[in-house]
């Protein structure tokens, strides 16, 4: 399957994300390949920490595809793999239209705060240009991360999501834990942090089988 993390506002955990399902997803034995498809290459750098932490056992392929070429390149790359990984920067780039009409699965976090949300209405309009153009439809989920504990904040962006149907909002939110923060820093994922964060990890764990239909 091809997912791509994208939206249309930056910070929202979409190279986090990204990066711990490439992981999960090389955890469960598929051959994977990660594509940074942002100029400011946050998953590059992230894989590069990776390399020295994990001496060069990264678990998945990276491979930096930017603009219009992006979709050929992944194309010509998707029977080589089990699952490609694309993570877009936080704007409605060529980049992100292009890796969008090969993806079957589009991935949209959204973290908890009122302006965060109001970006809703381009994203709406970036998936109606999308599926008009696509031959089948693309398969959307979008969920909270960095999700308060508890609190006002959740409940209303919930709200908000639920309402536009073709967001197709699930309610598996990922909180904002400092566990990956931490781990991103080691280029690691939650799952291989020492000590481990229960909670993230199966935060992470329940929205990836939900996303993927792969159960563990
Ligand atoms: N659930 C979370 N809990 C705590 N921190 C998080 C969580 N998700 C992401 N972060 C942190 O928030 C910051 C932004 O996350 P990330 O880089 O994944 O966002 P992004 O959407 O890829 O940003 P950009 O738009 O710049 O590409 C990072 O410091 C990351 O470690
Ligand atoms: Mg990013």
């Amino acid at each position: 399957m091809i997912f791509t993390v994208g939206g249309i506002k930056g910070g929202t955990g979409k190279t986090t994300i990204s990066t711990n399902l490439s992981i999960w997803l090389s955890q469960q034995g598929a051959d994977v390949l990660l594509v940074d498809a942002d100029e400011q290459e946050s998953a590059s750098d992230f894989t590069a920490w990776r390399e020295e932490t994990k001496k060069g056992e990264l678990g998945y392929t990276l491979v930096q595809l930017n603009g219009s070429t992006l979709r050929r390149q992944v194309e010509q790359m998707r029977p080589k793999y089990d699952h490609i990984v694309i993570d877009t920067g936080g704007r409605d780039t060529t980049s992100q239209r292009a890796a969008l009409f090969v993806s079957d699965v589009y991935l949209i976090p959204f973290a908890p705060r009122s302006y965060e949300i109001w970006t809703l209405s381009k994203v709406q309009a970036l998936l109606s240009e999308i599926q008009e153009g696509r031959a089948t439809p693309l398969q959307v989920y979008s969920f909270l991360n960095k999700a308060d504990t508890r609190g006002q904040d959740n409940s209303e962006a919930m709200e908000v999501l639920r309402e536009n149907a073709e967001l197709n909002f699930i309610d598996f939110s990922v909180i904002n834990r400092k566990a990956f923060a931490t781990a991103a820093s080691k280029g690691l994922s939650v799952f291989e942090m020492t000590p481990a964060d229960e909670k993230a990890i199966h935060e992470v764990d329940v929205l990836f089988q939900n996303i993927t239909g792969i159960k563990k």
